[in-house]
């Protein structure tokens, strides 16, 4: 059974206390913080800066993870490895030369992810497989948390699996899904291969507790794969 990892967006975190707020996600038993980065263009909303993610870095030794949804990931990649983060996806959309991109960030000494909004095919990272050890598929059009999960993603992800799984990759490029993901969606998309769940509205809005929502997401989707 793939390894279900947690990866709390913070785009519905108290921003006025950020560093509590992933403190109280590791002790909740996240594996990762997933940082929504928007620049404004590239989806109507603004979000964290390197310097924001920066503050936050010495409240947790959980590793950060930049989801670049802006037009140029190019100019910032150095600041957000700078700031803390020890992976950077980019949006295929948003790069011209995806290749390049994705090397830059590797010679960086960062992981390097590709982002797929709903409408772009997996085709569109075919040929860069060998470059990245992650997907995201978008599971809600990006740019604001609380969004209705997008079911028709599944298919997508199940041929992206297979993708991964025909270059003879499977184990080392995982999928992670974002966007709409709680314990009622959870499990066909884990099902069609995701192992890495972003999910912001379902883990905040718990009345128990983040540490309850991560626990109880990570239940869902690991009795989806039983
Ligand atoms: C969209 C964002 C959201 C966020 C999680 O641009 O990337 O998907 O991470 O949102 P919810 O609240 O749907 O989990
Ligand atoms: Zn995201």
């Amino acid at each position: 059974m793939p390894r279900i990892e947690i990866a709390p967006s913070v785009l519905p975190a108290d921003f006025a206390r950020l560093g509590e707020e992933v403190a109280a996600l590791e002790a909740g038993g996240a594996d990762r913080i997933h940082w929504d980065v928007m620049d404004g263009q590239f989806v109507p909303n603004l979000t964290f800066g390197p310097d924001v993610i920066a503050a936050a870095r010495k409240h947790t030794t959980l590793p950060f993870e930049a989801h670049l949804m802006v037009l140029t990931p190019d100019n910032m990649a150095a600041q957000y490895i700078a700031a803390g983060c020890q992976r950077l996806t980019v949006h295929a959309e948003a790069c011209t030369h995806l290749h390049r991109t994705l090397g830059n960030i590797a010679s960086l000494g960062a992981a390097a992810s590709v982002s797929l909004n709903p409408a772009t095919p997996v085709s569109a990272v075919a040929h860069v497989l060998e470059l990245i050890d992650m997907v995201l598929i978008m599971t809600v059009n990006p740019g604001f948390g609380g969004q209705k999960y997008i079911a028709a993603m599944e298919p997508k992800v199940r041929e992206l699996k297979a993708m991964i799984d025909a270059a003879g990759l499977a184990g080392r490029v995982s999928i992670e899904v974002d966007g709409g993901i709680s314990p009622t969606t959870v499990a066909p998309i884990v099902q069609a291969g995701a192992s890495v769940l972003v999910a912001g509205s379902a883990l905040f809005r718990d009345p128990l507790g983040v540490g309850h929502a991560v626990a109880e997401l990570r239940a869902a989707a690991q009795a989806a794969l039983a």
